[in-house]
């Protein structure tokens, strides 16, 4: 295809030319479209003409018998018998001289009547080889035909006229309709080329990829979905130290809270607004308990509880999220997160001051630490990790707590792959979640799992100015059953 919307007709029989060495109207008028039909309407009429036969040409050039016997002759004539002896046709010839009175007899003779002759005959042939047939009368046509001067041939002849889109010059075909075009309603002046749905598709489409991660976020996204779990809004980096560390009974004198762990905001520097009433029940459990536990015995601080800081986890969001589903009225839930959270780290090549963490909260009444054992251990079959052991940890918010590890066969050692626990009820009996009921929750981060996926050592080939977009553009893609953890998370 010459994409040959966009040239005239006298280009597009050229081109059709040159490719196919022939072009046939109606067929190429097929192959063009209606492209042909538009700009020119080709009408074909047959016609009937005339034509000199190898006779008539030469009378044509040079001259009927008669004329040429006409001037052969010198002014005294000469004889009858001579002229029929020499003169071919003669006797044609002659007769019709005679008839024109052009000669005449005297005795023996013959000789010239008038002084010039005009010879019609010769006029009409060469009018007829020229096509100019009409100037010949009918009837002499007729005669000539007779004589086989002239004959009769069939000719075919196209009837050439404009079409709606006729123009004397080349417009240049709209590729598109632009708004300029229809606010202005110029569009209505203008010619639109086609679609041209033969065209091929450009090979390299080079966009929509998935950074490396966010692939390795989708794949895990869909684990949770297909687990039943619900995905948490995970979308504030900003939170209070009451959300991130309060709620989930850390003491305000942890070190994690401390500014060498976790990055605080400026500005603005202290949270609006924290529900007042469930403020005052986190407030007395952490410095006098109650729940069954003596809390931390410690002057409780609104002031620290009330600065901002960014996320150091995806906790703070269920911690949100159970608080909203206590006041909303408990039902038993399974949700999800997989979202960026920041900490104070020292930068090295496994380590940056933000990664992404993958979080599941399960919670529902008589839960235990079997079915938390059973939750982890159906999420992590479903990236292909079967060999599993849990090892005593502490978290602040849960008890009992559990290091995840996992049996990895290339280095023939356990390392951790995540953290879990249940969370304690001097978290979620404040929230006002219900006493029978126990929540049971892991975390690992989403940047590991990917690291060993994608074959990459250090954390800056993967995340940060120093990415290459080869990484994104030319990676195969990795799934999530190729994943076999390796080295240390933490
Ligand atoms: N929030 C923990 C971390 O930052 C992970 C975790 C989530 C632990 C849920 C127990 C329960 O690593």
């Amino acid at each position: 295809n010459m994409g040959a919307e966009g040239m005239d007709v006298q280009q597009q029989i050229l081109h059709a030319l040159e490719k196919n060495g022939v072009v046939i109207s109606n067929e190429f008028a097929v192959s063009e479209k209606e492209t042909h039909q538009k700009v020119i309407n080709v009408k074909q009429i047959a016609l009937k003409t005339w034509e000199c036969t190898d006779e008539g040409n030469n009378l044509a050039t040079s001259g009927s018998h008669e004329a040429r016997l006409f001037n052969s002759l010198p002014p005294e004539g000469r004889s009858l018998t001579d002229i029929k002896a020499s003169f071919p046709n003669s006797n044609f010839a002659l007769g019709a001289a005679m008839k024109n009175k052009w000669l005449k007899k005297e005795g023996e003779k013959v000789i010239p009547a008038v002084s010039a002759i005009e010879d019609e005959v010769q006029i009409h042939l060469k009018a007829i080889a020229a096509g100019g047939e009409n100037s010949v009368p009918d009837k002499i046509k007729a005669e000539y035909k007779k004589r086989k001067l002239i004959k009769e041939v069939d000719m075919t002849v196209f009837e050439v006229s404009k079409g709606s889109a006729f123009t004397t010059s080349v417009m240049k075909q709209e590729a598109e309709l632009t708004k300029e075009m229809i606010e202005s309603g110029q569009w209505k002046g203008k010619t639109f080329k086609p679609f041209n749905f033969k065209s091929k598709g450009r090979i390299e489409q080079r966009s929509g990829y998935l950074h490396p991660l966010m692939q390795l976020r989708s794949e895990f996204r869909q684990i949770f979905l297909e687990m039943g779990f619900t995905e948490m809004p995970t979308n504030n980096y900003v939170e209070s130290a009451f959300w991130n560390f309060d709620a989930l009974f850390q003491p305000q004198q942890h070190p994690a809270r401390d500014a060498h762990d976790t990055f605080y905001v400026a500005e603005p520097g202290k949270t609006i607004s924290v529900p007042e009433d469930y403020l005052q029940k986190v407030k007395k459990t952490h410095s006098s308990g109650g729940y069954g536990s003596i809390g931390y015995q410690y002057d409780w601080s609104r002031e620290e509880a009330h600065k901002n800081l960014l996320r150091t986890h995806t906790t703070a969001v269920s911690a949100r999220m159970l608080y909203k589903l206590a006041q909303e009225g408990f039902q038993p839930v399974k949700f999800f997160s997989i979202d960026r959270v920041f900490r104070n780290e020292t930068l090295d090549a496994t380590h940056l001051a933000e990664f992404n963490q993958i979080e599941g909260v399960v919670a529902d009444y008589s839960l235990s630490i079997k079915n938390l054992m059973g939750l982890i251990k159906g999420f992590f079959e479903k990236i292909g990790i079967t060999k599993l052991r849990f090892k005593p940890a502490y978290n602040p918010y849960t008890e009992p707590s559990m290091e995840i590890f996992s049996y990895h066969e290339g280095l023939k050692k356990w390392v951790e792959v995540g953290n879990s626990g249940m969370f304690r009820p001097e978290m979620l009996r404040p929230m006002g979640i219900p006493e029978k009921v126990t929540v049971a929750a892991w975390g690992l981060s989403l940047e590991r799992p990917a690291m060993i996926m994608y074959g990459i050592n250090n954390i800056r080939e993967l995340v940060g100015p120093r990415v290459k977009m080869e990484l994104i553009l030319d990676n195969p893609l990795c799934t999530i059953d190729k994943w076999t953890p390796t080295g240390n998370n933490s």
